[in-house]
């Protein structure tokens, strides 16, 4: 599995970050991007203005490392930044870049007219980049993934949990698709403990079908599967202390709660079996549909991989590419060369 291609996009080889807090800077994505490792980088959640970031926004590690809790919303930084840092590392690549890889921008809202200004943004910023003299078109290096997830927004619940609040955002990035084949997109989306409901997103992406006289496609080409659990406690005698963040006091109690808000999202080793299940789910509910389109359409396997043993339990569950957040925050880009050579 040297390589994946996600209909414009091409990630080799087929190991990357999710998005996350350690991709949220331009150091950290430089880092990213300088990995030999690394088929594509994906950038922190952007919203369009930048989310306001405060106290109770938090990382923690349980006593083996293995697993996080969070309680992040998405990015301070706003579209237009990750659109600066990307320009800045796609033309004019570091001396030490194995070679010009695919960024996939992370990308959520909770209004569907703020999605459509950013992908207006990403269309405008991706035109600028075709008229480039260059060898390749530097515009199918960037892709789109909606996070449609996020379980640490108490007035925004994950869309891709009640489909109803998902379509408008699905009708924004179809009609983007239908206006520019070239436009790659994904979405980010969160654990499912049922294949029922896995078969109910899996028809919602088959009414967005794009019929045109070369055949059927579909707007979305993968699915990222699967950011975080929410709904997650861990207080702190289950962490290691020396991620605890400031606000827990310099000795709390074992059954203080371990971030601030009490419930987050849970990542890393406590994920990887339900991530695993609900990447088996998906490939089997892509694979089993009457519609090539949306049988072609790949998913990245994300929770819980931190070694070329996990990773390639991810791709026996039909994952085409692997990547992983929890051990980045743990061991920096090192983690990548682990998942591709086992060492
Ligand atoms: C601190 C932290 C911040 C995260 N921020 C984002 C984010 O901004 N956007 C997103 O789609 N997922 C985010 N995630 C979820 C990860 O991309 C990933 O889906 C999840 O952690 C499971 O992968 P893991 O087991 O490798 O951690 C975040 C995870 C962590 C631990």
């Amino acid at each position: 599995m040297a390589r994946v291609n996600l209909n414009t996009v091409t990630i080799e080889p087929p190991i990357l970050n999710s998005s996350c807090l350690w991709a949220s800077d331009i150091e950290q994505l430089h880092n990213l991007y300088n990995c030999p490792y690394t088929g594509a980088v994906t950038t922190r959640t952007a919203t369009l203005h930048g989310f306001k970031e405060n106290e109770i926004h938090a990382v923690v590690f349980t006593t083996d490392r293995l697993s996080t809790l969070n309680s992040y919303g998405y990015s301070p930084h706003p579209l237009l930044l990750y659109l600066e840092w990307v320009h800045e590392l796609l033309t004019n690549p570091p001396p030490t870049a194995p070679s010009q890889k695919p960024f996939i921008l992370s990308v959520t809202a909770s209004k569907a007219d703020d999605l459509a200004q950013m992908v207006q943004d990403i269309q405008s910023f991706r035109a600028n980049l075709r008229d480039r003299p260059s060898t390749r078109d530097l515009a199918n290096l960037v892709a789109i993934e909606l996070n449609t997830s996020c379980p640490n927004i108490p007035s925004a619940p994950p869309p891709s949990y009640y489909l109803p609040a998902l379509r408008p955002h699905l009708d924004v990035l179809a009609a983007a698709a239908r206006a520019d084949p070239s436009l790659t997109i994904g979405l980010k989306l969160p654990p499912y403990p049922d294949v029922t409901r896995i078969r109910e997103v899996v028809d919602c992406l088959a009414e967005y079908t794009i019929d045109e006289p070369e055949g059927l496609r579909s707007p979305f080409a993968f699915l990222t599967c699967t950011n975080t659990l929410g709904g997650s406690v861990l207080f702190a005698g289950e962490i290691d202390l020396a991620s605890a963040p400031p606000s827990s006091g310099a000795d709390p109690s074992p059954t203080a709660f371990a971030v601030p808000t009490a419930l987050g999202g849970i990542g890393g080793e406590r994920l990887h079996a339900l991530a695993l299940g609900t990447v088996l789910g998906f490939t089997r509910a892509l694979g089993a549909h009457s519609s090539p389109a949306v049988r072609a359409i790949k998913v990245i396997g994300v929770g819980g991989v931190k070694d070329r043993e996990s990773a390639d339990r991810m791709r026996a569950a039909g994952a085409s590419a692997v990547a992983c957040a929890t051990g980045l925050g743990r061991e920096g880009v090192k983690v990548f060369e682990k998942i591709m050579l086992g060492v």
